[in-house]
């Protein structure tokens, strides 16, 4: 049995105080740092790209777990890497040739991981599940941090921790939007090993105990 992941996301950072930021997770016992890029057509907003990941890739010595909410991500793939990502993930629903892109990500040394919108079946990854390192679940609809968590979620979770098990496969399963303490144990229990969170981390009076809060969650109930 290993214990789950926490990945901030510096979405909810304060970008004015970035080096700061940075230094507090690299002091905390955060895992990843999680890193949304956006771009204003698959989802509604628009967050940072090269010139950002590569400052913090100079600061940050957790790896970088980057998601992609993109349209055609096989384009950037191997800047992503060059610029730090140890994990690239990518939105199913953005790649009509999911195997492509999945093989792409994972010829540049980085961790291959896809996204699942809310309404996104896992059958959308059936044929893949095999060939990835991470699968990551969204409990908000992509765009924005501080939304509420979606509780359907949930069930999802546990279809993919079954099939997990059933193949026998080390696949990281992640969860992402709407994560605190309030539901962390309960996501846990239903089948995630990395939880990513963003508001509930640095929107908190003190995020280094925030991480450390999430990562002593429930340690043996959960189910890896
Ligand atoms: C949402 C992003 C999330 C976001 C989570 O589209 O993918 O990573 O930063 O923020 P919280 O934890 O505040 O919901
Ligand atoms: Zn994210």
């Amino acid at each position: 049995m290993i214990n789950h992941l926490v990945a901030p996301s510096l979405l909810a950072a304060n970008f004015l105080k970035l080096d700061q930021e940075i230094q507090l997770v690299n002091q905390s016992e955060a895992d990843w740092l999680h890193i949304d890029v956006m771009d204003g057509k698959f989802v509604p907003n628009i967050s940072f790209g090269f010139p950002i990941l590569n400052a913090i890739k100079e600061k940050c010595q957790k790896p970088l777990d980057v998601h992609l909410m993109i349209v055609e991500p096989e384009k950037y793939i191997a800047r992503f890497r060059d610029h730090g990502a140890e994990i690239i993930t990518v939105h199913v629903e953005t790649c009509p040739h999911l195997h492509n892109t999945i093989q792409g990500i994972k010829a540049t040394g980085a961790k291959a991981g896809v996204a699942l919108n809310p309404h996104t079946p896992i059958i959308q990854i059936e044929h893949v599940l095999e060939d990835l390192d991470l699968v990551l679940v969204m409990s908000v609809n992509p765009g924005f941090g501080g939304q509420k968590f979606i509780y359907q979620t949930l069930v999802k979770l546990e279809e993919l921790r079954e099939r997990i098990i059933v193949r026998n496969l080390p696949t990281y399963i992640e969860v992402d939007g709407g994560v605190g303490l309030h539901n962390a144990e309960k996501i846990l229990q239903s089948g995630a090993n990395v939880l990513v969170a963003g508001s509930s981390v640095f929107k908190s009076p003190d995020p280094q105990n925030a991480i450390s809060q999430l990562k002593s969650i429930g340690i043996d109930t959960i189910m890896v």
